[in-house]
């Protein structure tokens, strides 16, 4: 029987209705009064199964907010978001943290990890909380990737920079999640490290069918992605497929120009 896709299913030709995650006309306001902040004004956006997104855009116009309100870390003031087929919004807080910590994946800025565990011990924390089993071919194959087979007793102190972003890159993937949300993963690597992990990324994509969402404001670890949404003064302006370095830093460029004429 013949296939109607290839292994690599181009992003728009995704089947409809296989949405990772979904944002519906969500608000997120902060304050009130003076001090009143629209970080985000009725944006609607889909992460496709199997698809690596990048989101782009300025300073303060809503990147981290979205993904925190689509990860359910952050309360919505209107709209909805969903994880898969569940609705966030309307879960309590007990059934978020569980979905949150099941479901979803999470690399950001500041690494999270434990000091006083290993990073061995921080990789596999997610799992050991859920009571879930690892898969030992499965974080082998992640913790050699990542590069980090000869530190795995080490503590984060006992690592540079790179090393622990590394070693939460590696606890995000470890439990395969539906879907993994980054703020900027790769914003503290030097550029072989990024490449690397941003490699990585990418493969876990293409060969297991992961899904990834991050927040870069870097042009060439947005090129890794298969799709990048644009932001701008909590709006979605621009959705790229397939972009390279010098296409996203191209649309960057109106980007601000149109930011600075408003
Ligand atoms: N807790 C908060 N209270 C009030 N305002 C907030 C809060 N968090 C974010 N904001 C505001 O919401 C807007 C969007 O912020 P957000 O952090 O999402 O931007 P960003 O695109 O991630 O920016 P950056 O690239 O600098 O990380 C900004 O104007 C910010 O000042
Ligand atoms: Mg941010």
């Amino acid at each position: 029987m013949t296939t109607t896709y290839s292994s690599r299913v181009p992003a728009a030709a995704a089947p409809a209705g296989i949405a990772a995650a979904r944002a519906t006309d969500l608000s997120k306001v902060y304050g009130q009064g003076e001090t009143k902040v629209v970080a985000l004004d009725r944006v609607s956006v889909e992460f496709r199964k199997a698809e690596f997104t990048a989101i782009m855009g300025p300073s303060g116009s809503g990147k981290s907010t979205l993904m925190h309100c689509m990860a359910g870390l952050d309360s919505v003031s209107s709209g909805s978001a969903l994880i898969g087929d569940t609705e966030l919004t309307k879960l309590k807080d007990k059934k978020l943290t569980k979905l949150r910590r099941d479901r979803i994946g999470f690399i950001f800025q500041a690494y999270n990890l434990l000091p006083t565990l290993n990073a061995l011990e921080n990789i596999t924390l997610p799992l050991d909380i859920a009571g879930r089993k690892t898969e030992q071919a499965w974080l082998d194959r992640v913790i050699e990737t990542v590069g980090l087979s000869g530190r795995l007793k080490h503590r984060p102190s006992q690592l540079s920079g790179g090393q622990q972003q590394r070693v939460a890159v590696a606890r995000a993937l470890a439990s395969r999640p539906e879907i993994i949300f980054g703020d900027e993963p790769t914003g503290n690597l030097d550029s072989r490290a990024g490449a690397e992990v941003l490699g990585f990324l990418r493969n876990s994509v293409r060969e297991l069918g992961q899904t990834i969402v991050m927040v870069t404001h870097d042009p060439v670890a947005a090129s890794y992605a298969d799709r990048v949404v644009f932001l701008a003064d909590g709006r979605i302006v621009d959705d790229m497929s397939g972009p390279t370095a010098e296409s996203v830093l191209e649309r960057m460029k109106n980007l601000d120009a149109r930011v600075r004429t408003n």
